[in-house]
């Protein structure tokens, strides 16, 4: 059985008040849910979020890392690092950074294999881009992010892995992917998972991310193969947030 996971992510918001209030606010309201609940908070408030939710239903999740393991990388965060944190999730190859900062499949590559050896959870994130839906290459831009940044990987090392399907143009739009358009990725991503893993493609939690509100949540999470969701500008807002996670 997979596990269905929501995961927040902050991006660049919030001051230290206000994160330490909305993570209060999640705390307090989430109960006792099977879900997995996830908060991809900035670099600074890592500490404070770690210490708040222990022994909580939720977990904490970088949203980046350095591809180097230490060195002379001026202003970044190593793995290591995370992991003495205590984190456990990080999510890499998100569109913000491949656009803005020049993330490649193949740096991913090398995050996703240092995070698994520090033994945190990569997030790991596709998507197209508008242009590429319309001429309508999707699934072979899918297929080519999925297949460069996940490989060398074995079955038990993929097994760790969650998978975010983002489309660009659902990001911070307010267009959501439909359920079925998200549906047919999903399904898609796991028979390209199921070619390196076979059965085992069906143990792996696949969430949708794009513009998802506590009113189309429900509808999304009901797809065969969409496990939750990583959540961005509804994630801000303790109460929307909890309505995302309890639309299972
Ligand atoms: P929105 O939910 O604001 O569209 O952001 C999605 C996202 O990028 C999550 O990583």
């Amino acid at each position: 059985m997979r596990k269905k996971i929501v995961a927040g992510n902050w991006k660049m918001n919030l001051t230290k008040n206000e994160g330490l209030l909305l993570v209060e606010g999640v705390l307090n309201g989430v109960g006792d849910t099977d879900t997995k609940v996830i908060l991809g908070v900035p670099f600074p408030f890592i500490s404070d979020t770690v210490s708040m939710v222990e022994g909580s239903p939720v977990s904490v999740a970088a949203q980046n890392c350095h591809q180097e393991k230490s060195g002379a990388f001026t202003g970044e965060v190593s793995v290591d690092m995370l992991k003495s944190f205590g984190v456990e999730y990080c999510i890499v190859g998100h569109s913000e950074r491949r656009q803005y900062f020049g993330e490649t499949d193949r740096f991913v590559n090398h995050k996703i294999e240092l995070l698994l050896d520090a033994g945190i959870q990569p997030i790991y994130c596709c998507g197209e881009t508008l242009e590429q839906r319309q001429d309508g290459g999707h699934l072979q831009v899918i297929e080519e992010q999925i297949q460069s940044a996940l490989q060398g990987f074995t079955k038990d090392q993929l097994k760790q892995i969650i998978v975010a399907y983002e489309p660009v143009w659902a990001i911070g739009t307010g267009e959501t992917a439909t359920p079925e358009q998200a549906q047919e990725i999903h399904s898609f991503i796991r028979k390209k998972l199921a070619q390196v893993m076979a059965d085992e493609a069906e143990d792996v939690s696949i969430l949708y991310g794009g513009s998802v509100k506590p009113d189309n949540a429900k509808e999304l999470f009901a797809q065969k193969d969409i496990d939750g969701g990583l959540i961005g500008g509804a994630s801000l807002n303790a109460p929307d947030f909890l309505e995302i996670i309890h639309s299972f």
